[in-house]
């Protein structure tokens, strides 16, 4: 069977396209990574995925109305043969429109239990509540933000000592754990 192909969309870091990008090198991973796009041409994911040979989609969308921007988008990703697109630290909400054409086919990791803390601060706004664990969730991209259906979780404890920053960087280990698994059996699951 021909492997799936992903788009994934940043606009920093990119540790969690990394962790896609590196699980789809085994031989068993069911999807292949045929784009990486970013809405900030110099964030440092883009010059690893680069560096990896991956075709990369970088431009910015200042002075450019939305919708001609995110047809440029949805044109490169389905020029590169794109089936389904992962979100990684993509800092931008995508319109109704993009989300209809590809409906059920992005995903997003969230740096939360959701349904709890939805938005930004999330490793903050945990503590501040007192509680005992905390985590990551992908989950299928809707209209509502962060609010599609759950796909996967994945938790870690909360320390006495953690502060936002503790707590992030040991989420974020179980988001490129938890991101590649559950990505690759959702693929195999979707139409073609
Ligand atoms: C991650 O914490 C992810 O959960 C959130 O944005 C952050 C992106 O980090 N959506 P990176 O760019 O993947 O390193």
């Amino acid at each position: 069977m021909a492997r799936r192909k992903l788009g994934i969309l940043i606009s920093g870091r990119g540790s969690n396209m990394a962790a896609l990008i590196e699980a789809s090198r085994a031989e068993d991973c069911p999807y292949e990574v045929a784009l990486v796009a970013s809405d900030k041409p110099e964030a440092p994911g883009l010059a690893w995925a680069r560096e990896q040979g991956i075709a990369t989609f970088a431009h910015s969308p200042k002075g450019i109305p939305k919708p001609e921007y995110e047809a440029a988008i949805d044109a490169a990703l389905r020029e590169a043969g794109v089936e389904a697109i992962a979100l990684a630290g993509y800092m931008r909400l995508l319109s109704d429109d993009f989300v209809t054409r590809w409906r059920d086919r992005i995903v997003n990791i969230h740096p939360s239990l959701l349904p709890k803390y939805k938005g930004l601060d999330t490793h903050a706004r945990a503590l501040a509540m007192g509680d005992q664990k905390a985590g990551c969730t992908v989950h299928i991209v809707t209209e509502e933000l962060d609010g599609g259906s759950i796909l996967g979780q994945a938790e870690v404890r909360i320390e006495a000592r953690d502060t936002a920053e503790t707590l992030a960087a040991r989420v974020l280990g179980e988001e490129h754990r938890l991101y590649p698994k559950v990505v690759a059996k959702w693929l195999t699951t979707l139409p073609r």
